[in-house]
């Protein structure tokens, strides 16, 4: 089979990373790529060896696609799903979903109606240690779970503390910083839900906005099955970890002024998830690659796949050729998409109202 064509709209920060990893996959071509930003256009294209649009409409009458990335941020990526729909071209789109939920309903409606294929970029689902947890927990070897824990606090203080800004999401909406709530959280709701496989019925919590400034952030997911997800956020103050709590890591990640390093190196604080069960508990290092299992008798490291980020980006994008050629199902749809950013939402309206917010599906 001929190699499936592919370009990028977007050409920023994590445009990088995907074609970093897009180099170790021999089933595409990277063909084109577009940027609004005409400098940006020609350092990336002359960098990949692509041809360079500064227009994706343009991009998508000129090239004969088989997938575009999308790589905008997220308050321009209904628009460019719908050029790219249009066109009739499947599409890989980053996360979250869109900056507001009538554009993620609206992207859902697109999807419904044009016959291409919309994979969600659930990058967090491809990082190793990720799947290695969600292995061992469906083989029983945690028991039941009770709850999954996230915690990210650290920073320069407020004076230290970056905004994505209003270019990523609309000033006073939900927005923030880059280890928050709608920006990063998005990951772990979305990968909280997909490791405890059951839905999520009620939250509570309250999240940022963009352009103001910033206070705790917190999610309190209550599972249908009884599990609690806790996310807790601050960028804003200073870390409190201590220097033995830092860890090595085998692939790249951002530290907490959002700064990309794509080799692996020491983390002083390194991402990390807790899960405990009735009989153990899981330290999942997410970027580092690493995760650790607790019972009553043992403390064991467990290995996991080594294909550290930037390895999750070139695994789902396995996993989405692997749909279009055999014409099977997503791993990671519109719908996921959807829901994370629902439930990122209603921490909004939960904080509003001080109440409890129900799941609508
Ligand atoms: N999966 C992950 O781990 C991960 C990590 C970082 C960012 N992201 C996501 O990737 C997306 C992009 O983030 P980023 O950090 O690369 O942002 P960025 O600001 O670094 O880059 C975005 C680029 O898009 C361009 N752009 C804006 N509007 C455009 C349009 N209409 N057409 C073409 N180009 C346009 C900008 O000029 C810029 O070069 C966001 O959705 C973000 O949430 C995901």
């Amino acid at each position: 089979m001929s190699k499936l064509r592919v370009g990028i709209v977007g050409l920023g920060n994590v445009a990088e990373i995907h074609l970093e990893a897009y180099k170790e996959i021999k089933e595409i071509d990277i063909i084109a790529g577009s940027d609004i930003n005409p400098q940006k256009v020609k350092e990336m294209s002359e960098k990949w060896t692509f041809k360079g649009y500064n227009d994706h409409t343009q991009m998508l009458e000129n090239e004969n696609l088989d997938i575009v990335c999308v790589l905008v941020p997220p308050r321009y990526h209904k628009d460019v799903i719908e050029d790219i729909a249009k066109a009739k071209v499947n599409i890989l789109c980053e996360k979250p979903l869109a900056s507001n939920l009538d554009d993620a309903n609206k992207i859902v409606e697109i999807c419904e109606n044009n016959s291409i294929k919309f994979y969600y970029g659930a990058t967090y689902r491809w990082l190793s240690a990720c799947r290695k947890a969600r292995e061992l927990i469906k083989q029983g070897s945690i028991g039941k779970v009770s709850l999954l824990l996230e915690t990210f606090i650290g920073g320069r203080g407020i004076e230290g503390y970056k905004d994505l800004g209003a270019n990523h999401y609309p000033k006073g909406g939900p927005g923030g910083g880059g280890m928050g709530l709608i920006d990063h959280g998005i990951h772990l709701i979305d990968i909280f839900s997909w490791i405890m496989d059951s839905k999520v019925e009620y939250v509570v919590g309250r999240g940022n906005f963009s352009g103001k400034s910033p206070k705790t952030e917190f999610l309190t997911i209550m599972f249908e099955n009884g599990t609690v997800g806790q996310l807790l956020y601050n960028e804003a103050t200073y870390s409190a970890n201590l220097p033995y709590e830092g860890i090595f890591s085998w692939g790249g990640s951002w530290d907490i002024q959002g700064n990309l390093s794509l080799e692996g190196s020491w983390e002083e604080y390194p991402g990390n998830i807790r899960i405990y069960g009735e009989k153990g508990a899981l330290r999942v290092f997410y970027y580092a690659n690493k995760l650790f299992f607790f019972t009553k008798d043992k403390k064991q490291p467990i290995r996991v796949l080594d294909r550290p980020m930037p390895g999750n980006f070139a695994l789902q994008m396995e996993s989405f050729i692997n749909s279009l050629k055999n014409d099977s199902e997503l791993e990671s749809t519109v719908y996921d998409g959807l829901n994370a950013l629902k439930i990122a939402l209603a921490a909004y309206k939960s904080f509003d109202t001080k109440q409890f917010v129900r799941i609508e599906y």
